[in-house]
């Protein structure tokens, strides 16, 4: 993987790059849509390539589990399994055993947990989320993290932050291929000290990327951007910083401001298979009565392919009527409208006029 910072914006943080890796280059700041189970829900990878998506998150956990790494690896990795042919991202299963396991036992060894799928018994160690997340073959990958809950105490923040660091040691020692990169998680809740010496000490490991994990669990935003506001300088300039599990517009705009280079997360796609969809004027619930009669499109500033072509009262009549093609349009729709948005990102920092993007933005979308 090779990065390299493009442009840098005057008044703030944000800037351009270009991230390569062996399946192409993929143009910062980037949203990866989520594909947690080898498929972005219900987009084609072909679907995927025609809105622009560069590059796609995948979770190990979930193909741990089903169909189990070694299939995929048997496959010929992911890429080939799922027929995507851009770039890829595993998390490393470090936030889904926290969220979706049960019974979970926290070792300095490693987690232990039940499979949401089955009630089957696992053991995960970081040496492990490295080998799987090997076998499963993603450009990049992530290093073996606890997200700390919020709230938390300091107490349990401090233990879990310095296990977190030790397990990314572990991570970085047990990786040996040189065709994916490797990127540490900081954590350390909303504790300033914590999460200044989780920064260093990672940053001291020399990864080749850094995350901002344990952001976005509920906690209110501007305790996010604080975060952010403290740990984002204490990341290299030169390497790419990915915000995890963050990707509201509004979230988007804030982090990039605050030098963040990718985002994932489930809310575009999660969002628009409960029939809310994006708009340059707000969020939308097309599935409400309101839009029985309107015959315009989702975003009548929006050039997707499902704008141009259906309407709000017909997608609204597939959702009523349990359609699967109403969740697909949606779907299509919002990822469309993020990764646009995105690009105009990219596009005013280039340009220098990012913050007037912005405030442009947020007067007709309106903040949150
Ligand atoms: N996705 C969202 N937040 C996190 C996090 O803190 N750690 C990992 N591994 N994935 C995440
Ligand atoms: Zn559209």
């Amino acid at each position: 993987m090779r990065f390299e910072v493009l442009n840098r914006a005057e008044k703030c943080s944000a800037r351009t790059g270009l991230l390569e890796t062996y399946h192409g280059i993929v143009k910062t700041p980037v949203f990866m849509p989520v594909g947690t189970q080898a498929t972005v829900k219900t987009m084609t990878s072909e679907e995927l390539e025609q809105i622009g998506a560069k590059i796609i998150l995948s979770n190990t956990y979930h193909l741990y589990l089903r169909p189990g790494h070694k299939l995929i690896e048997e496959a010929g990795g992911l890429h080939k399994f799922m027929n995507w042919k851009g770039s890829i991202l595993t998390d490393s299963g470090g936030y889904q055993v926290f969220s979706l396991g049960e019974l979970r036992e926290i070792k300095e060894e490693g987690v232990t947990f039940r499979s949401h799928i089955d009630g089957s018994l696992h053991f995960i160690s970081p040496e492990m989320s490295i080998e799987i997340q090997n076998s499963i073959g993603a450009d990049i990958i992530m290093a073996f993290d606890e997200c700390i809950p919020y709230p938390a105490t300091y107490e349990y923040a401090k233990n879990s932050v310095e296990r977190t660091t030790r397990w990314a040691e572990r991570c970085k020692k047990h990786h040996k291929r040189n065709d994916q990169a490797l990127f540490g998680i900081v954590q350390g809740g909303l504790y300033r000290d914590l999460r200044e010496k989780s920064a260093k000490d990672l940053v001291a490991m020399d990864f080749e990327g850094y995350a901002v994990g344990g952001l976005s669990v509920g906690e209110p935003k501007e305790c996010m951007y604080e975060v952010l506001d403290y740990v984002v300088p204490l990341l290299p300039e030169e390497k790419p910083r990915y915000l995890m599990g963050v990707g509201s517009p509004d979230s988007i705009f804030e982090g990039i401001q605050r030098g963040i280079d990718m985002f994932d997360c489930v809310l575009p796609t999660r969002i628009a298979r409960h029939g809310t969809v994006f708009t340059a004027r707000g969020k939308l619930v097309v599935r409400n009565a309101t839009y029985a009669r309107d015959f315009s499109p989702l975003d009548p500033e929006c050039d997707c392919y499902v704008c141009k072509n259906y309407t709000r009262a017909y997608i609204r009549h597939l959702l009523n009527a349990g359609e699967i093609l109403g969740l697909r349009l949606t779907t299509y729709h919002n990822l469309y409208f993020l990764l646009r948005l995105v690009e105009k990102i990219r596009e005013a920092i280039e340009g220098d006029y990012f913050l007037d993007l912005k405030e442009e933005f947020f007067s007709k979308y309106g903040y949150r």
